[in-house]
């Protein structure tokens, strides 16, 4: 039956794209977390010691394999936001798979990406 094939067909599709949109960090979000107090308790906020950002520009790099946090050296970009969440604004850790965690990362890759240009023509 076709209409059935159609419907199962969708439902393979939606099944792979759904994720996918979930996963996807938003780096507005990203950037109000990084300025949030919540995030951790002393009253810091990642922008007290990374005002927009600044020195970050490098820690999304797709090549990069080390990052230097307060407490050493990390692995992963997640691993150094967790470290600097929990040694520097004495919060709790963020789900590596969470919303807000893709949020961060998201702000983070767009900090080394240079502001829109319009080239000609656009
Ligand atoms: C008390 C100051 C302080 C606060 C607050 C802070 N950081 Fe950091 N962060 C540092 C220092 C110091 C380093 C190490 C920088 C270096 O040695 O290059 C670092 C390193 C990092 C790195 C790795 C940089 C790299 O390219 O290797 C990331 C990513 C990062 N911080 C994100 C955050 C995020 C996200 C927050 C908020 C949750 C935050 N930081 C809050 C001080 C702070």
């Amino acid at each position: 039956m076709r209409l059935f094939r159609l419907i199962l067909l969708s439902l393979v599709i939606l099944s792979l794209v759904v994720p996918a949109a979930f996963a996807a960090g938003n780096a507005e979000k990203g950037k109000a977390l990084f300025n949030d107090p919540k995030l951790g308790t002393n009253g810091n906020t990642c922008g007290s010691c990374h005002p927009n950002g600044k020195g970050l520009e490098k820690a999304g790099d797709m090549s990069k394999k080390e990052w230097n946090t307060p407490s050493g050296k990390e692995k992963s970009l997640e691993d150094a936001i967790n470290i600097c969440i929990t040694a520097a604004l004495k919060g709790k850790a963020l789900e590596k798979k969470s919303q807000q965690m893709h949020d961060m990362v998201a702000y983070i890759h767009s900090l080394g990406k240079a502001p829109m240009k319009h080239s000609a023509g656009y």
